[in-house]
């Protein structure tokens, strides 16, 4: 039997350095090159022992391959998802999929143009903990969906600010965290943010981005949200040093996320429901507390699987580039109503 290799190129090495890492351990998938243009980029080409490119358009170039995972700097997606649609290879494109609405929709145009597969790297919706809770909500175990609050508080360590990109423009733990959040509630309740109100500041480190906001968002299907993000305050309650799914971070056990239904509520991610009897409802009753098992898997691997499959054409990508869009929309939508102090409606 013919073994078809499929050949994949990581494009950035920091946290691309996983996926090339994950590569190598593959059957029938091999990684052709590497691009990063900085010390540590180098350092990591050279324990993977494979070509490092310091311009990632010489390695589109030079190299045969069936995909490219583009892991740079926000505001380089577009460029090298046009690149990849150029060679006619898939795309997985890091999240969010771009800084602004107009670079995603050329991400899209791009994509949709060359007719080339476009994966949106919003990781956790592969994630069991993320999937398991969206069965839990659906089934309608808690009730009508009342309210949601959402929490992003930790502190990065120092060294993490030197990098421009992250304290300029297009970054900023709204961009770059909150779009996690964003999408993982999106698309764990289905529901559609259409109003958001956010008081944001940066007094923690006095960056032209925010270091903390507080966010409100109404959905068009009724239930209300609260989130409060901040990456400069020691903090467990957070889905990075809760969730247990990063080896990178120790895991805390505490939670991020809280639902709130009419026959209950659930806290992720320790999946602990809390409800009444039916004979015995309310305040004056002890509420019933339960957990529930979940088997932890590493969604980045997952994701990754998902994309080998997508190339070989035996899936289409779960997260497109139409709902990256929606998302970036929420997160864009949250910095405007800080930065003018205003509601803002988001547009379809
Ligand atoms: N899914 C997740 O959990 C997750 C986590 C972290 C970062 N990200 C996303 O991944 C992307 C990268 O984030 P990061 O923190 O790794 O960024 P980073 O700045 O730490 O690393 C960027 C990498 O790209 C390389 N690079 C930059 N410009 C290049 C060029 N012109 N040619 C070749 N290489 C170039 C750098 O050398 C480096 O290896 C961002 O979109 C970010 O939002 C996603």
């Amino acid at each position: 039997m013919i073994h078809i290799d499929i050949k994949i190129a990581v494009i950035g090495l920091n946290h691309g350095y996983k996926f090339a890492n994950d590569i190598l351990k593959m059957d029938g998938v091999s990684l052709v090159g590497v691009a990063g243009n900085d010390t540590l980029a180098s350092m990591r080409a050279k324990k993977l022992q494979v070509p490092l490119f310091t311009d990632y358009k010489d390695l589109l170039e030079q190299c045969d391959m069936d995909g490219a995972i583009i892991t740079l700097p926000n505001h380089l997606h577009a460029e090298a998802v046009q690149q990849c649609a150029l060679k006619g290879i898939a795309a997985l494109v890091e999240k969010p999929i771009a800084p602004t609405i107009e670079a995603g929709q050329a991400i899209i145009q791009y994509a949709q143009t060359a007719d080339i597969p476009l994966l949106v790297g919003h990781h956790r919706r592969f994630s069991n903990k993320v999937n398991k809770i969206k069965e839990i909500i659906t089934s309608g175990l808690l009730g009508d969906l009342v309210g949601v609050h959402m929490m992003f508080a930790l502190a990065k360590d120092h060294a993490y600010f030197t990098e421009d990109w992250r304290i300029t423009k297009g970054g900023g733990p709204l961009l770059i965290n909150a779009a996690h959040d964003i999408d993982n509630i999106r698309y764990i309740t289905g529901l559609t943010i259409d109003r958001v109100y956010a008081a944001s500041r940066n007094q923690i480190r006095n960056n032209k981005v925010e270091d903390a906001a507080s966010i409100l968002l109404e959905t068009k299907e009724g239930p209300t949200m609260t989130y409060f993000v901040s990456d400069g305050v020691p903090s467990p309650w957070s889905y990075e040093l809760t969730a247990g799914e990063n080896p990178k971070y120790p895991q805390n056990q505490s939670d991020c996320y809280f639902f709130f239904g009419t026959k209950g509520s659930i806290a992720f991610p320790s999946m602990q429901i809390h409800t009444y009897d039916e004979k015995q409802h309310g305040w004056d009753y002890p509420l019933h507390t339960k957990k529930i098992h979940v088997d932890d898997n590493d969604p980045m691997t997952a994701e990754l699987h998902h994309f080998i499959d997508v190339i070989k054409n035996k899936a289409a990508p779960r997260v497109t580039g139409e709902d990256a869009l929606e998302t970036l929309k929420v997160v864009l939508a949250i910095k405007q109503a800080a930065d003018e102090k205003e509601i803002v409606s988001i547009k379809k």
